[in-house]
């Protein structure tokens, strides 16, 4: 009688490790799994938008070296969030789920736009990397809470601070060169200047 028990004791325990053994998924809610997922989308539809600026400032009626090289490393470093996202999702054994992106039927960007569309999604994109925090506190996810601090809101806070830069530089050029209409030649000039070749090493490095 022991022996029988026994036995089906180990049985029960081999079937559950085989049915687990090819997933690494352990502990991790499928709340947290939505939420990374939403926040893939909301990644690649910030590097979406870029693009469409990158391909605005590159037109040959616009012809804004500088801007196109600062947007559309503005849309790789997104795309790299993204795909760093994919690959935790991955790690932890959810599934990633995508969806249509949705894009702006904007032509005209000009520079102030672009900047202040930039800045206002940078800030919404960090509200949204706090609310992945908060589902994963929710469920104590002690992992996913260090990779969204470690590796995303530090990073995020610098791109805030930088649209912000950008965007007074740009003020201030306006308010100087009133009326000479060269405000945006300038602010080309400099952005190509010291953001994207004075850092050749950098990832925004323009090529
Ligand atoms: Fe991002």
């Amino acid at each position: 009688m022991f022996r029988l028990v026994f036995k089906q004791l180990i049985s029960q325990q081999i079937n559950h490790c085989c049915t687990n053994s090819c997933s690494p998924r352990h502990l991790f809610h499928e709340d947290c799994e939505r939420a990374i997922n939403n926040q893939i989308i909301a990644e690649l539809n910030a590097a979406y938008a870029y693009l469409s600026m990158a391909a605005y400032f590159g037109r040959t009626d616009v012809a804004l070296p500088g801007c196109e090289g600062f947007f559309n490393a503005m849309q790789v470093e997104e795309l790299q969030h993204a795909q760093k996202l994919i690959k935790y999702q991955n790690l932890r054994g959810g599934k990633v789920l995508l969806c249509p992106l949705t894009c702006s039927d904007c032509t005209e960007w000009g520079i102030s736009k672009s900047l202040s569309v930039g800045l206002e999604m940078e800030k919404l994109i960090k509200e949204k990397l706090i609310s992945v925090h908060e589902v994963a506190e929710t469920h104590n996810d002690l992992n996913l809470m260090d990779m969204i601090v470690t590796d995303f809101i530090n990073e995020q806070e610098r791109s805030i601070c930088e649209f912000g830069r950008w965007l007074s530089r740009y003020g201030s050029l306006q308010g100087n060169c009133s009326g000479c209409g060269c405000v945006d030649f300038l602010f080309d000039k400099e952005i190509h200047k010291t953001y994207v070749k004075s850092d050749p090493t950098s990832e925004k490095t323009y090529k």
